[in-house]
């Protein structure tokens, strides 16, 4: 039987943990198969879609394609078409499906760390790029009750607001800029549930997004960043249950690997190679 190709694409990509942990879930499951971490420059999309459907049984999409690869597609599911966010192409007979895993990892993680919840529950994003229009819709679609949004660039979050509200309208959607405290305050004490989603944190010397004092107790924290960054290091020390986003990554690829393959995905498997790969 041929060997089947799946990828993740991105720009940049070599940092990606994804191929450690799927390959050794295509191992343990006994899948003679390999994943492969693809650069994909912007300008190179359309071209690498064209191939990805001759070469590909499925493929991973990362920053910067998310948004960009949707017109390629030749179907969407319904999530992630209104949240405009696709992750994960799985390749039938040439044909590519569109769809997005991140609101299932990060729910995954969640109920793994707190035993928290969607339906009926609430839930501040601090920041408002790609990866929360797909958390924001997944959380709505699944009944959560109230969301709010900060970002550095408040049109962003207040659009995502209106579209989240158009389409939900029992759904209690607000947003604010991230330069505004009272507001943050009142978000978060308003709120189950932080999740850190900008890109500060990446680098070492990276500023926290918010004064950390402005989490308050009652709160679970979640940083979808995998390392420890300055919000969770706070939450840590003062009691906060935090966690950080190598456990949405697990939970979104074990996912995107059952979609593939059909099978159930080993987590443990992959849990113990991503740990061990990001040095856990
Ligand atoms: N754990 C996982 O599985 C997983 C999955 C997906 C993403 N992520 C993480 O989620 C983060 C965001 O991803 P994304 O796809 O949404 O990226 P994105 O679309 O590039 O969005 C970046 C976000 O960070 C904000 N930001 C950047 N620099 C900032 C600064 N100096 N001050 C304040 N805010 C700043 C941006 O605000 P503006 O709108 O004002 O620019 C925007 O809200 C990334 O760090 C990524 O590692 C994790």
């Amino acid at each position: 039987m041929q060997k089947k190709l799946y990828a993740v694409i991105g720009c940049p990509v070599s940092h990606s943990l994804s191929p450690v942990m799927q390959n050794a879930a295509l191992r343990a499951l006994g899948l003679s198969a390999e994943y492969i971490a693809v650069l994909v420059q912007r300008g190179e999309l359309g071209a690498f879609v064209r191939e990805a459907g001759k070469k590909l049984a499925g493929f991973n999409i990362t920053v910067p394609h998310k948004n960009a690869i949707l017109p390629f597609l030749d179907e969407i599911s319904h999530d992630a078409a209104l949240a405009g966010s696709v992750n994960t192409v799985t390749v039938t007979d040439g044909r590519l499906f569109g769809t997005s895993t991140d609101g299932y990892g990060l729910e995954a993680a969640l109920r793994e760390s707190f035993s928290y919840e969607i339906p009926g529950s609430s839930v501040t994003f601090i920041g408002c790029g790609g990866v929360v229009k797909a958390l924001a819709f997944h959380f709505a679609l699944h009944g959560i009750r109230k969301i709010r949004l900060l970002n550095r660039t408040p049109e962003t979050a207040f659009a995502l607001a209106e579209s989240l509200c158009r389409e939900f309208p029992a759904l209690d959607a607000v947003a604010a800029p991230l330069a505004d405290e009272k507001r943050i305050e009142a978000f978060l004490n308003d709120s189950r549930l932080a999740v850190q989603c900008t890109s500060l944190g990446l680098k070492k010397d990276d500023p926290s997004p918010i004064r950390p004092e402005l989490l308050p107790r009652g709160i679970f924290f979640y940083d979808t960043i995998y390392k420890r960054t300055k919000l969770y290091d706070y939450a840590e020390k003062h009691g906060i249950p935090a966690a950080s986003g190598l456990t949405m990554l697990l939970h979104q690829g074990a996912k995107s690997l059952s979609l593939w393959t059909g099978k159930e995905a080993p987590v443990e498997v992959m849990r113990k190679a991503l740990f061990e790969a990001a040095e856990i």
